[in-house]
């Protein structure tokens, strides 16, 4: 079910919801948007894409070698070549379309290429590796001392290409990417990091968690949104100037399609140079979610452990799951989007929640008691509530064992 929730500008994260075409609208709060920071609404980014509205008109036209480049979509490539620091940029019609076709270009360039790839990579990730038709191995979850032992059995003449992510986005897990580049290196292999749920959100100006770890240096192809805290549309990679021309040369879903509208690119622009200067933002963000997780953990709610932004809440069933979900919407106005399989393994079923910058303390306690109240009404057990200063371990759930990985749920 698609829940019908239309944004009003000023209004983030509260929401329009209506149920039918002929019911009136209801005010929600959205606790489930991907738009971590509010920049969807940012008067700034309205502003730049207005403009160009007025002065470009609509559509590209065509594709990026057929007229389609404007100078919005190349000051929007230098600018978040810049982000990264890395010499080139190359802006896709979205981020799965920016790695399910950058895959098999690289592995088509190194004959022979074998890629390993974390258990828990997004579906866009899988396709491409699927799509290159390359041998693949999947190492554990986060797991470098896997990676290298998975490299030591395969001919060390081999190419091979790492492909992983820095934030996941539904366990919030962080990769360690020194380890796995320090596996990389010893083994001559290249690294393709997702940053998704990374980008405008870590480091000292949002160029992710390989800024804020100052790793980038080390990473051949970071991939990004521009749809997430980003807040417009679209997706990208970095990386060196010869491995970008090579991705612009070959990728057959960067070629064959039209390009980006110049109103998105110059939105995205935009929304980009104001996340590199805004760091309070960033803080904010981090603050919102370790009180949404203190709180929630002090109510004896059963939330994983996450070093990240992203609060996830088990409740390990899909019927149990929508049905508090359309509660906690009809009784406390909530949204909360149930998260089921095939995006998390059957039995791992689960709310995940985005608290933003604009999230009040008064919406974090509503959500709380509206939480801890469905958890009652549904007969859930709640943890041990301690003091929301106490050590975490005993009151984190972990994450239930996968009944099937991700890489195997895709071949359905
Ligand atoms: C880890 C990850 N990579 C890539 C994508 C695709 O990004 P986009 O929405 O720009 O297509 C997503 C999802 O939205 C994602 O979660």
């Amino acid at each position: 079910v698609f829940n019908t929730v239309t944004r009003q500008v000023g209004m983030f994260p509260v929401a329009q919801r209506q149920e039918t075409s002929s019911s009136t609208a209801r005010q929600v709060t959205v606790w489930c948007s991907n738009d971590y920071l509010g920049m969807g609404q940012n008067t700034q980014v309205i502003a730049a894409m207005q403009h160009s509205l007025g002065t470009c008109g609509t559509g590209a036209g065509g594709t990026r070698n057929i007229s389609g480049t404007t100078r919005y979509h190349v000051e929007l490539e230098r600018e978040l070549a810049d982000l990264h620091g890395h010499q080139s940029a190359l802006v896709f019609g979205s981020c799965y379309a920016a790695n399910a076709s950058s895959i098999p270009v690289l592995v088509k360039l190194l004959p022979g290429c074998i890629v390993y790839s974390d258990a828990k990579n997004h579906a866009s990730l899988i396709e491409g590796i699927r799509h290159s038709g390359a041998p693949r191995r999947i190492f554990r979850h986060n797991d470098a001392k896997h990676l290298e032992q998975l490299m030591q059995a395969d001919d060390r003449h081999a190419p091979k290409l790492v492909v992983f992510e820095s934030v996941y986005s539904m366990d919030g897990t962080i990769a360690p990417i020194a380890d796995i580049c320090d596996v990389a290196e010893r083994h001559q292999a290249m690294t393709f990091i997702d940053e998704v749920h990374a980008v405008g959100l870590y480091g000292q100006h949002g160029g992710g968690v390989t800024q804020r770890d100052k790793l980038a240096h080390r990473i051949d192809i970071i991939s990004g949104t521009l749809g997430k805290a980003f807040g417009v549309y679209g997706g990208y990679l970095t990386g060196s100037s010869c491995v970008i021309d090579a991705i612009r040369s070959l990728a057959a879903g960067f070629i064959f399609t039209t390009a980006l509208p110049p109103v998105v690119a110059a939105g995205a622009l935009e929304s980009v140079r104001i996340l590199k200067q805004h760091h309070q933002l960033r803080e904010r963000h981090q603050e919102r979610a370790a009180t949404l997780k203190a709180k929630l953990r002090a109510a004896g709610l059963p939330l994983l452990a996450t070093p990240s932004h992203i609060v996830p809440l088990i409740i390990g069933d899909a019927k149990l799951c929508k049905a508090m979900s359309d509660q906690l919407l009809a009784k406390y106005a909530i949204y909360v989007q149930p998260i089921n399989y095939p995006t998390v393994p059957i039995g791992s079923e689960r709310f995940r929640l985005t608290p933003s910058p604009v999230h009040t303390d008064a919406m974090i306690d509503q959500l709380v008691d509206a939480l801890v109240s469905l958890w009652r009404d549904f007969d859930m057990p709640l943890l041990p509530t301690v003091s929301a200063s106490l050590p975490a371990s005993s009151t984190f759930v972990s994450v239930p064992p996968p009944t099937r990985q991700s890489e195997e749920l895709y071949a359905l």
